[in-house]
């Protein structure tokens, strides 16, 4: 098949590699406004070809297309892709505005190929384990959920101005991580942010960003989630998930390269070295991640994560947002009844 990848940054050179990797691709028809990024990934890979535009990638009459661009122009190039009736990955968030993420959810309902938005998350083994372990029961009723996303450094500070900040942008893989994995909703958030004051300004302050966040969360059955965020974890890239239940308790992300050190003496575990990026802690999941999109754009099986199920983690990021600017709790029914007047 032929696969078209738009956006060629951080995630989405990263995205050309393992696409050209699978055997089913012949072809992956790659753009990106910036040449150099083109030209990098044309350079290395034998199946890229360039094109000028997604509106010509689109023309060249691909059979599923991979948006990887800036957040904020995910909901112009979903919809152009929808139009065209093919399968669809895009990157989370959704959308850049919840406004322009309720739209695209409008648009999937109808369009007649399949969306499936990237959390890659849902596809790393440890993730998926804990999962199991809550459906099959062995650790009874869950009633905590601790996820962490510490990023060892910031993002450019291009990339942070169309974020959408740390909530829509960060804290969206833990949100999505709890929904998933316990199979119950965010009801209602609590969520502060803090800013290093060493942070220059205009990354964060000035777009009413943070550094770092905690949110706790109320879930559908009852459960609590306890999510912690931060740009500036020195140590390494630290993604970490703990399912407490009455009968049993599991950990995603306990291995040699947790970026945590041990001071009880004698303890010399993790081993090291520490994660340093996302790509090395989450390479394989995000090789499941477009071995999954590529059969679904087959036909051979469902999206595994559509817009529709992804607007549950959108919402809890907008809770989360409007929590941390008011300091009060905040309920998804309230983001939703005031977006959707
Ligand atoms: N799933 C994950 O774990 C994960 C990790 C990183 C990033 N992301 C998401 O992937 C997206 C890209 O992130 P990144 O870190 O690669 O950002 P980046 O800033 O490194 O790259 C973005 C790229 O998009 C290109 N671009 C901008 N507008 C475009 C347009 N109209 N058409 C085509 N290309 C365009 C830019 O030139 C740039 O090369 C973001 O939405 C981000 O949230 C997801």
């Amino acid at each position: 098949m032929r696969i078209g990848l738009i956006g060629l940054g951080r995630i989405g050179a990263v995205h050309a590699d393992t696409l050209a990797a699978l055997d089913v691709v012949e072809e992956v028809v790659v753009t990106d406004p910036v040449r150099a990024a083109a030209d990098a990934v044309t350079g290395r890979i034998s199946k890229a070809r360039a094109v000028d535009s997604p509106q010509a990638l689109l023309d060249a009459g691909v059979d599923g297309v991979v948006i990887a661009a800036a957040t904020n122009v995910h909901a112009e190039l979903l919809e152009a892709a929808l139009a065209r009736g093919v399968t669809t990955f895009c990157e989370k968030p959704v959308a850049g505005t919840v406004a322009e993420a309720v739209r695209m959810q409008e648009l999937a309902a109808q369009a007649s190929a399949p969306v499936q938005i990237g959390y890659p998350r849902r596809f790393d083994p440890a993730f998926v384990a804990a999962r199991d372990a809550v459906r099959d029961g062995s650790l009874g009723r869950v009633h905590t959920v601790r996820s962490t996303t510490l990023d060892p450094a910031p993002p450019p500070a291009a990339y942070l101005a169309v974020s959408g900040g740390i909530f829509r942008d960060c804290a969206v893989h833990d949100f999505d991580a709890v929904r998933w994995v316990t199979g119950q909703e965010v009801v209602s958030v609590y969520a502060v942010g803090a800013t290093d004051p060493d942070a220059p300004a205009a990354m964060y302050r000035d777009h009413g960003d943070h550094t770092s966040a905690s949110t706790l969360l109320t879930m559908s059955d009852g459960a609590i989630g306890v999510v912690s965020n931060t740009r500036t974890n020195a140590r390494g890239y630290d993604v970490r998930l703990e399912v407490h239940g009455v009968t049993d308790a599991v950990a995603a992300g306990l291995d040699d390269g947790l970026p945590l050190r041990p001071t009880q003496p004698g303890v010399s575990w993790p081993a090291g070295p520490p994660h340093t990026f996302f790509m090395d802690r989450l390479a394989q999941a995000f090789r499941a991640e477009l071995a999954t999109f590529c059969r679904v754009v087959a036909g051979e099986i469902d999206s595994p994560c559509t817009v529709d199920d992804a607007m549950g983690t959108a919402w809890a990021a907008e809770a989360a947002t409007l929590s941390a600017i008011e300091g009060r709790p905040v309920t998804v029914a309230e983001v939703q009844d005031r977006a959707l007047v």
